[in-house]
């Protein structure tokens, strides 16, 4: 059977050593004269942000600064500076920083112009003004926000994780200069490069993938399985630089394909227990992983070869175990939990978790009002994963997990 394929990425990218001082050049060529530089406390500290701003003063481009952004982005931020943004006659978005900056200054774009409050702004189709332009520059190899249409806000008051965005808020370019990974502890660092690891399975096992994000996907998993202990328990600045293209990558490819199982499970214990989003799907991944390539027999020695597993002789089973304890041995080396802990998930709320998965990560952002009690161990979850996942297998993975 021939698959229509869709596969949509505007932005720009401009990688590697030293291309962080394009940015003045850059912002010119997106028409930027007033722009709002978006970070958090630590990095708006570092050399390469001071870098950043000087290379956009010498460009004649004015900027003003919001640096508080923190763990997650926040609807009330978001909302605070559109405002900003608007009355200030800001016409553009630079952000410098991880995950939740990226999402939140992108959330700001969005609402800049469609002026209206961020939660309005969430779900599919929910504005219909493009947003500010943007250029992101992230300084941590993992959420990929830099080439995605979409950001992952948190609504403070209703303790909700919500999507919004759509092809009206691509970024218009993104520079991954693997300077900005270098002030990282090493803890910090692992965090989203799981984080994108997962990006890449995932796109790689879901059902509406194509030729094009598999070969993405694969390469992501390739890249960053080779690139990540060094990236992170060292000085190697090669390896960051891959480390960074290999998250861009993933995420340009889950940006089509979308995302599985991990990030379906994770979304409702993000938002109602104490759990960031990197430990969420990480700790997962191995069990998903697996999960999922039972289906897929054509993409279990591709996967495994590219988690550097030697699949001589290995039977199709065998290959997927290997694959999983790969992911294991990685974790191990880079500090990161094979396991939840009892505050992050306790063994109590496992099944309530299971079934608020039910409405997947993202049927779930238009189903607010679904009530998980009415979810029975059959029900499926919604996700473009090849295999399904029943409440019940979710909450034996879940269980599985516990510390
Ligand atoms: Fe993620």
């Amino acid at each position: 059977m021939v698959l229509v394929t869709n596969f949509y990425m505007p932005t720009r990218v401009i990688a590697g050593s030293g291309s962080l001082a394009t940015i003045g050049t850059v912002a010119r060529d997106l028409k930027m004269s007033r722009v709002l530089v978006v970070s958090d406390p630590v990095i708006s500290a570092q050399g390469f942000h001071a870098a950043a701003l000087d290379a956009l003063a010498e460009a004649g481009i004015a900027t003003e600064r919001f640096d508080e952004v923190g763990i997650d982005a926040r609807c009330s931020h978001i909302d605070q500076q559109g405002g900003r943004v608007r009355r200030a006659a800001i016409d553009g978005v630079i952000c410098i920083g991880g995950g939740s900056v990226m999402c939140t200054g992108k959330g700001i774009a969005i609402v800049a112009t469609n002026d209206k409050p961020m939660a309005e702004c969430t779900g599919v189709g929910s504005f219909d003004k493009r947003a500010l332009p943007m250029i992101m520059v992230p300084t941590t190899a993992g959420s990929g926000s830099e080439v995605s249409q979409w950001t992952i806000v948190k609504d403070e008051e209703r303790h909700l994780k919500l999507l919004g965005g759509g092809p009206l808020s691509f970024p218009d370019a993104a520079i991954l200069d693997p300077v900005t990974l270098a002030s990282l502890p090493m803890r910090v660092a692992a965090l989203p490069a799981v984080d994108a690891l997962t990006h890449a399975v995932e796109a790689y096992v879901s059902a509406i993938g194509s030729p094009i994000t598999d070969a993405l996907a694969i390469a992501a998993v390739r890249l960053q399985h080779g690139s990540l202990r060094a990236s992170i328990n060292s000085d190697d600045e090669g390896a960051r630089a891959d480390n960074l293209i290999a998250s861009c990558m993933a995420n340009i490819a889950c940006g089509n394909a979308r995302l599985g199982h991990g990030h379906a499970l994770s979304l409702p214990m993000e938002g109602h227990l104490d759990l960031p989003h990197p430990y969420g799907v990480g700790i997962l991944l191995p069990e998903v992983l697996a999960f999922d390539l039972a289906v897929l027999p054509h993409k279990v020695r591709p996967l495994a070869e590219a988690l550097e597993v030697d699949t001589t002789g290995l039977s199709r089973a065998e290959c997927i175990a290997a694959a999983s304890d790969a992911v294991r041995d990685l974790y191990r080396d880079i500090a990161f939990p094979l396991k939840f802990t009892s505050q992050q998930l306790p063994r109590d709320r496992v099944a309530e978790m299971a079934r608020r998965a039910v409405p997947g990560l993202y049927a779930g952002i238009a189903a607010r009002d679904y009530d998980p009690a009415t979810a029975r161990p059959d029900t499926i979850i919604a996700c473009p994963s090849a295999r399904k996942m029943t409440v019940a297998q979710a909450e034996a993975m879940l269980s599985e997990l516990c510390a």
